[in-house]
């Protein structure tokens, strides 16, 4: 056991605990061993995350473009880095377990999957929710859906819910197309 993880005493799922000074949450790329884990997040968070479904083969299939973050031996939070085209990826299956929420642990996610796109050499991060405003605090921009026809091609023209799903679609520049993006208010004056 590494010197990070053995002090820490696990909370029983399901149970709130305070925010510990210093998170002993961890973070690293899933493998395919992780799947029933990270399956059995999205499923428990279907309903409040308004998540898409997903079928067990598909996340053990696209394991390693995952993210988790563990909690001692327990996998708390999980996010997946998925292609749209060679421009576009999407964060897709954001979820923190109630236990280890408001520590940072779904904002330190995305910050590494920002960085796994930029150095992939994609423009463009999006992601499609119903909390815009916890990826506006993040960077992110609210754009209309047309703005990324490469997830209406892959995903939404099959979707019974096309056109009345409700969620918001945001996106995050990256690398030289992030330094190229003018603030309206700094063109003034
Ligand atoms: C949204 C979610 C991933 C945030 O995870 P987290 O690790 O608690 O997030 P962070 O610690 O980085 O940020 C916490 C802040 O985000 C805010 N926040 C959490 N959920 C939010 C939401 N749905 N809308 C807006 N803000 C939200 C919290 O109020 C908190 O604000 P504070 O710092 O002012 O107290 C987590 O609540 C979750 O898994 N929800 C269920 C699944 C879901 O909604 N996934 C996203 C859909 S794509």
């Amino acid at each position: 056991m590494s010197p990070a993880t053995a002090a820490v005493t696990l909370p029983p799922v399901g149970c709130i605990v305070p925010a510990p000074a210093g998170s002993p949450v961890l973070h690293r790329a899933a493998t395919a061993a992780d799947a029933p884990a990270i399956h059995a997040l999205i499923v428990d968070h279907l309903a409040e995350g308004h998540l898409l479904p997903r079928e067990f083969e598909e996340v053990t299939a696209h394991a390693r473009r995952f993210i988790v973050a563990t909690w001692g031996d327990r996998i708390v939070a999980c996010a997946e880095l998925a292609p749209l085209s060679r421009a576009v990826a999407e964060v897709r299956s954001l979820v923190v377990t109630v236990d280890a929420r408001s520590l940072g642990v779904g904002g330190e996610i995305i910050d590494e999957l920002i960085q796994q796109a930029t150095a992939a050499g994609f423009d463009k991060l999006c992601a499609f929710t119903h909390a815009p405003s916890y990826f506006v605090r993040l960077g992110f921009s609210i754009v209309p859906h047309v703005w990324l026809p490469e997830k209406i091609v892959t995903d939404c023209h099959r979707c019974p819910h096309f056109r009345r799903c409700g969620q918001y679609s945001v996106v995050r520049a990256l690398g030289r197309a992030a330094q190229a993006f003018v603030p309206l208010g700094s063109l003034h004056g």
